[in-house]
């Protein structure tokens, strides 16, 4: 059983590039040594210690063999360091594109079915891996997603993506199923008024009905996600406690949600904010069972998607053209764009098999339609320069 702190260091070690395998691990116990505390792996068949010099806490050494201590000058340290930031970031990130369902919600005049239909379309054909197609919700809370059947049905055939919808009860689930839905989504919050707000109930009352739905949902072989909104603010109660995330994440977790994504519904938070909320999640539920969801409202989306990944998160939701918002969450605005994620993705090496050109003919596609500009700062910047978005 490793220590708390051996895990610590040796997540620190995993984050160094070239440190593949993790050959063995030793606490050389605070306190008693000279040299402080530290882990000792591999690098290319080379065995190193990383650690903690005392009394400087702060310093870090390398000792190559036992008996040779290398101090890493200031420069070399803080290429480690830069490294580390990015090195602990995953290869390959999943972005699950929630325009169609999100980002129209909250649109007022009702976007015609075929427009729906065909811009789920071009988003599949840009690579994206998972499509949120529409809500199984009552149509006098969501008028706009009223057509929720008709837009399954036309595209049971589509391939190459999947297509999860969100059922708030029973009801929804069976209507989607019924409709040809082979995911699906609950969405609870770790609010009270929000969750009140939203569907009408108290957070115990949707985890008893959602609860309900993960039976059926297991009965039937489909996979639930699960949403959390609120995670770091609320725009009736505040500042919203990490613990109070993490309750409801490992309930969502324990009636088998295969994800759960947290939601910045109002966009509020801070790198500052979501990292400890990350931190208390990931007590309960496995770092890759967990995706995010922020909403750009104070343009703080793609600071906070970075910091995830630093901690390990490889799903992230986005919506195209920055379009989105809950129309029971005042003052919140669009979600993150997907083409300024995939932009940010591809600078920093990280896989998404998602073509940045056609998400970006897909956002010019409904934005016409809708009859404004993309929020995404990325398809503004980019679109006088097709040249340059081929070569990404
Ligand atoms: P209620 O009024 O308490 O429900 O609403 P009810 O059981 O009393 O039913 C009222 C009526 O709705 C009845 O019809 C039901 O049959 C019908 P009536 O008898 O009056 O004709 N009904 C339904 N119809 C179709 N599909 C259903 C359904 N259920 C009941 N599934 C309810 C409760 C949950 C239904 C309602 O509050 C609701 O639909 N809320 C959805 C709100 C919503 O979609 N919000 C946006 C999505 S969440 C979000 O955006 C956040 C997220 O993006 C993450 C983040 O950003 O944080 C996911
Ligand atoms: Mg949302």
């Amino acid at each position: 059983m490793k220590s708390e702190l051996e895990m610590a260091l040796a997540s620190v070690a995993l984050a160094i590039p070239g440190a593949a395998a993790i050959r063995d691990t030793q606490y050389l116990g605070v306190g008693t040594q000279a040299i402080g505390i530290g882990i000792r792996y591999s690098i290319e068949h080379v065995e190193v210690w990383v650690g903690i010099l005392r009394p400087q806490i702060t310093s870090m050494f390398v000792m190559l063999g036992v008996s040779q201590l290398v101090i890493i000058p200031a420069n070399v340290l803080r290429r480690i360091q830069g490294r580390a930031l990015l090195g602990s970031i995953p290869r390959y990130v999943k972005i699950i594109e929630v325009g169609p369902r999100d980002g129209l919600q909250n649109e007022k005049d009702i976007v015609p079915t075929k427009v729906k239909i065909e811009l789920i379309k071009m988003l599949v054909s840009s690579g994206l891996p998972v499509v949120e197609a529409t809500s199984f919700v009552s149509p006098k809370w969501v008028p706009q997603l009223g057509d929720a059947k008709d837009v399954m049905e036309a595209i049971q055939n589509v391939e190459g993506a999947r297509f999860p919808v969100l059922t708030p009860n029973l009801k929804g689930f069976e209507a989607a199923v019924a409709a040809g839905a082979k995911e699906v989504a609950v969405f609870a919050s770790a609010s009270e008024s929000f969750s009140k707000s939203n569907i009408n109930c108290s957070i115990e009352e949707s985890l008893k009905r959602y609860h309900d739905v993960s039976l059926a949902a297991e009965k039937a072989s489909i996979p639930i996600r699960g949403y959390i909104s609120c995670v770091v603010g609320c725009p009736v109660e505040g500042k919203v406690p990490p613990a109070k995330v993490a309750y409801v994440a490992e309930k969502l977790y324990e009636m088998g949600c295969s994800e759960i994504s947290l939601g910045d519904t109002i966009g509020v938070g801070t790198p500052g904010t979501v990292v400890p909320m990350l931190e208390a999640v990931m007590n309960v539920v496995p770092v890759d069972k967990l995706a995010v969801h922020f909403h750009d409202t104070y343009g703080q989306a793609l600071s906070n998607i970075l910091a995830s990944l630093q901690m390990g998160i490889a799903t992230v939701d986005s919506s195209v053209a920055g379009l989105g918002g809950c129309p029971y969450a005042k003052g919140a605005s669009g979600n993150v764009a997907t083409e300024d994620v995939v932009y940010m993705l591809y600078g920093l090496g990280v896989k998404t098999n998602v073509d940045l050109g056609k998400v970006m003919l897909a956002g010019d596609f409904i934005c016409r339609h809708l009859g404004r500009p993309s929020h995404s700062k990325t398809a503004t910047a980019l679109r006088t320069s097709t040249a340059h978005v081929s070569k990404l």
